[in-house]
């Protein structure tokens, strides 16, 4: 099966080690187990319980304690609306190959993480793109949107909040998509890794998977819960799509680890806690960002509003693959080029990690600029 090269992770696997500086990463500053500890409480408790464990495959779907917990994310989900996935990555997989057959017509709203466009072309899907376009403020143009999805389409991919432009689809238009969708009896998968990470109001935008029957929820321990290395993702969607994917999981995930499955849990159990630590990080690095955009000549940005990346159009006669290898190659200073991401003249910034990095980071790229 042929499938397209994953530019952003091959821009990973290539630039990220020599880094000095690492602005390309989406994580908010990923938790240590003794971080996690130190938020949750009863240390002890737990690492007991933990080393008590016998290391079998544990419960092939997720544990019930932890689909419980994700459940709480949503309105309407239950435990038995939820399936345990290897990250949002093997979430986004499993969608599309349960449901995606070669000749199946597929719109994806880009830019966006290139599962949601790849993955079905390799499937022999006709896929049609969607651009989100800085003038929108990178939110959909429903009536493009709306030509696209004829009445034959069989799923439409998003990711809201947006990586890269950290653009939040307010509620009311994520029901006119619905709509949209809801003519051709399309399915929206919509990755919600970013989901619970809006900066202000309430951090949850609804999920699709909430207003639509066939909307599908994808999400993670790796953004909202600052727990990547836990490899832990699940997949929320009605009881139809929820049994074709786990015909499908058993080919490829039989169940996650019953380590992963206790920690993402205590996490999700203790969301708050958390998600205000993230929220205070992310305010935090965007105002070192914004600040920096607005001081800063040769660039314009689009103020985020959820997730913790932002997409800086560049003022240069150069390509963003050709500035960000120069870059890093002269300064240490990665950044992600919007090349990877099907557009070029835009840089992805990563703000939530490390501020005396990021701010370090971002005077020598201004240095570098000039
Ligand atoms: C939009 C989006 N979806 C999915 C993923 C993969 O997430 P996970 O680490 O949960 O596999 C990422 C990672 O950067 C992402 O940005």
């Amino acid at each position: 099966m042929f499938i397209e090269n994953f530019k952003v992770e091959e821009w990973f696997n290539k630039y990220e080690k020599d880094s000095v500086y690492d602005l390309a990463d989406t994580c908010v500053d990923s938790l240590s187990l003794e971080e996690l500890f130190d938020l949750v409480g009863d240390k002890n408790l737990h690492l007991d319980e933990i080393l008590k464990r016998k290391l079998n495959y544990g419960d092939i779907h997720g544990s019930l304690r932890l689909r419980k917990a994700i459940s709480s994310l949503y309105e309407t989900q239950t435990p038995e609306n939820i399936t345990i996935t290897h990250g949002a990555i093997g979430a986004n997989q499993l969608v599309v190959m349960s449901l995606i057959n070669h000749g199946d017509k597929v719109v994806s709203i880009i830019p966006t993480y290139q599962q949601h466009y790849s993955i079905p072309k390799s499937f022999g899907a006709d896929v049609k793109l969607c651009f989100l376009k800085e003038e929108n403020n990178w939110l959909p143009d429903l009536d493009e949107l709306e030509k696209l999805v004829a009445n034959d389409t069989k799923m439409i991919c998003m990711n809201n909040p947006n990586n890269p432009t950290g653009a939040v689809i307010p509620d009311d238009m994520m029901s006119k998509i619905v709509e949209i969708a809801k003519k051709s009896d399309a399915y929206v998968l919509c990755d919600e890794v970013y989901r619970g990470l809006n900066h202000e109001g309430n951090p949850f935008s609804v999920s699709v998977s909430d207003i639509y029957e066939k909307g599908i929820s994808t999400g993670s321990m790796s953004k909202v819960f600052s727990l990547a290395g836990l490899r832990l993702g699940w997949i929320a969607a009605n009881d139809y799509v929820i049994s074709q994917v786990n015909h499908h999981r058993e080919y490829n995930t039989i169940s996650v680890g019953i380590i992963d499955d206790y920690f993402a849990s205590l996490a999700i159990e203790n969301k708050d806690k958390i998600i205000k630590r993230n929220l205070e990080k992310i305010k935090t690095g965007k105002e070192i960002l914004t600040n920096w955009a607005n001081s800063e000549p040769n660039v314009r940005l689009v103020v985020p509003r959820g997730g913790t990346t932002a997409f800086v159009k560049y003022n240069l006669p150069i390509s963003s693959v050709e500035l960000c290898k120069t870059l890093q190659e002269e300064t240490g200073v990665m950044i992600l080029p919007g090349e990877t991401l099907e557009l070029d003249g835009y840089l992805r910034i990563g703000y939530a990690n490390n501020f005396e990095q990021l701010q370090k980071a971002l005077k020598i790229f201004s240095e570098w600029l000039s």
